[in-house]
């Protein structure tokens, strides 16, 4: 092949992709160099058998060859890779035109692959002629990214009090980082949200509402705009509580009823702040403005129209964070019995068919509960079987003879030879003196 030929698939494909950014799929703008690549590759492959399309320590090696100023001449083509985190993709003879613009579609879509992810997508899609080789996405980046979502509700917070306008560029930008993190490692991100902090339990239960409601968004097959929207609304949804003093908020026992008005406001006050914040969406506002209003509209403010269905979301989120959290006036509950308590309230404060959808998602044993074995071992669940729901998988801290193992090691209960083993019953982690936020902050890092 001769150079020219090299040069000519990559422009193809680098100006595909880059018209993908500006117009609809099927325009001509898209499909003319899609389909011009397709043509000077299959007649290269006809001699080759394969080509390889390679990134190579952060440059881009095509058919063995390595490419000069690749990332001027191809911006859009070594972009993409290096956001799916893809190290190799190879064309085998016969690849179609369907295949390729397959490909282009996998590479411009918004959520990450983990490695195994993407062998589906292109089996879904009925690609065989194109196999791609990515990293996975390193479990480290996951605590980083849930410290600087603590960090960032922080920083709003912090300009609210001073009486700055709050930038909405920080809020976005870590909504879609934990976005892709739940689409990769769901079960781990939910593990992240047991982080819950005492002292500044507002910013970790913003962070955690904001986690399961993109979790919850995601296990709805709801669209990419509207999992946004949910996971922003959850991170700001109590901002207006900056107007709230500290001591009512973190007051034990009951509070006189001037106090109690005043924690009523903070939806309003909320919506208001978050109101002006640049390029915030009404839908964003309204559901932080209706986040307390309940199901049956027996909470606050009072309105007559109906609730966003999106909110509703937020409000079964917002419920189970704070059941399973320790407050001043409240020993946490455990995940299994906030599930109870959110379906008996199923109906009442919430809509029946987000509590049975969260149900579903957070498992019968939900990642975070601390269970004994039939073996009289004890562990935690690390992540929920969707098939078999008593089967999940979990990671022996205890063994039977009660004691603590140097060395925790992960079984899932499904898999053959393990099907011995199976949960008797829930284990209260208070009793082990057991911080399982500080457990899943160890798994991620
Ligand atoms: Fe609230
Ligand atoms: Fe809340």
């Amino acid at each position: 092949m001769t150079t020219d030929n090299r040069e000519l698939i990559l422009r193809s494909l680098n100006a595909a992709l880059h018209s993908k950014k500006l117009y609809p799929p099927g325009h001509p703008s898209v499909a003319a160099p899609a389909r011009k690549a397709c043509q000077l590759l299959s007649n290269h492959l006809d001699d080759r058998g394969e080509v390889g399309l390679l990134l190579v320590e952060e440059s881009l090696v095509f058919d063995e060859i390595p490419v000069d100023n690749a990332r001027e001449q191809y911006g859009d083509l070594t972009a993409h890779l290096e956001k799916k985190r893809i190290e190799a993709i190879r064309f085998r003879q016969g690849v179609t035109e369907e295949e390729l613009s397959g490909l282009l579609d996998i590479l411009t879509m918004e959520r990450t692959f983990e490695p195994d992810e993407l062998e589906e997508e292109l089996l879904r899609r009925r690609i065989t002629r194109i196999t791609i080789r990515s990293e996975p996405v390193e479990k480290r980046n996951m605590l980083e990214v849930y410290n600087d979502a603590v960090g960032v509700v922080k920083n709003v917070m912090n300009d609210v009090r001073m009486g700055r306008i709050p930038k909405s560029g920080e809020v976005t930008d870590i909504v879609d980082e934990m976005t892709d993190l739940v689409f990769a490692d769901t079960n781990a991100m939910i593990g992240l949200a047991m982080i819950k902090s005492y002292d500044e339990y507002l910013y970790n239960h913003s962070v955690n509402v904001s986690i399961l409601g993109i979790a919850l968004g995601r296990f709805m097959k709801l669209g990419k705009h509207e999992i946004h929207i949910i996971g922003v609304a959850a991170l700001l949804h109590d901002v207006g509580k900056t107007g709230v003093s500290e001591e009512i908020i973190k007051k034990p026992g009951g509070l006189s009823s001037e106090e109690w008005e005043k924690v009523k406001q903070h939806p309003v006050l909320g919506s208001q702040i978050v109101e002006r914040m640049d390029g915030m969406e009404k839908d964003v506002c309204r559901m932080i403005y209706e986040h307390h209003v309940r199901y049956d509209h027996s909470g606050y403010p009072k309105i007559e129209r109906s609730i966003h269905p999106l909110g509703m979301i937020i409000s079964v989120a917002d419920a189970y964070d704070a059941l399973t959290t320790l407050r001043v006036y409240q020993n946490p509950h455990q995940p299994v019995d906030a599930v109870k308590i959110l379906k008996d309230l199923a109906g009442r404060h919430f809509d029946p068919a987000v509590v049975d959808a969260f149900e579903r998602m957070i498992g019968f044993y939900p990642v975070g509960t601390m269970i004994r074995l039939d073996t009289n071992e004890v562990g935690v669940v690390i992540k929920v079987n969707h098939e078999a729901c008593d089967m999940p998988t979990v990671k022996i801290l205890y063994d039977s003879d009660g004691n603590q193992l140097e060395e925790p090691y992960s079984v899932d209960l499904a898999a053959e030879g393990e099907k011995t083993r199976s949960i008797i019953g829930v284990a209260d982690p208070l009793t082990r003196n057991m911080d399982m936020g500080a457990f899943f902050q160890q798994e991620a890092g």
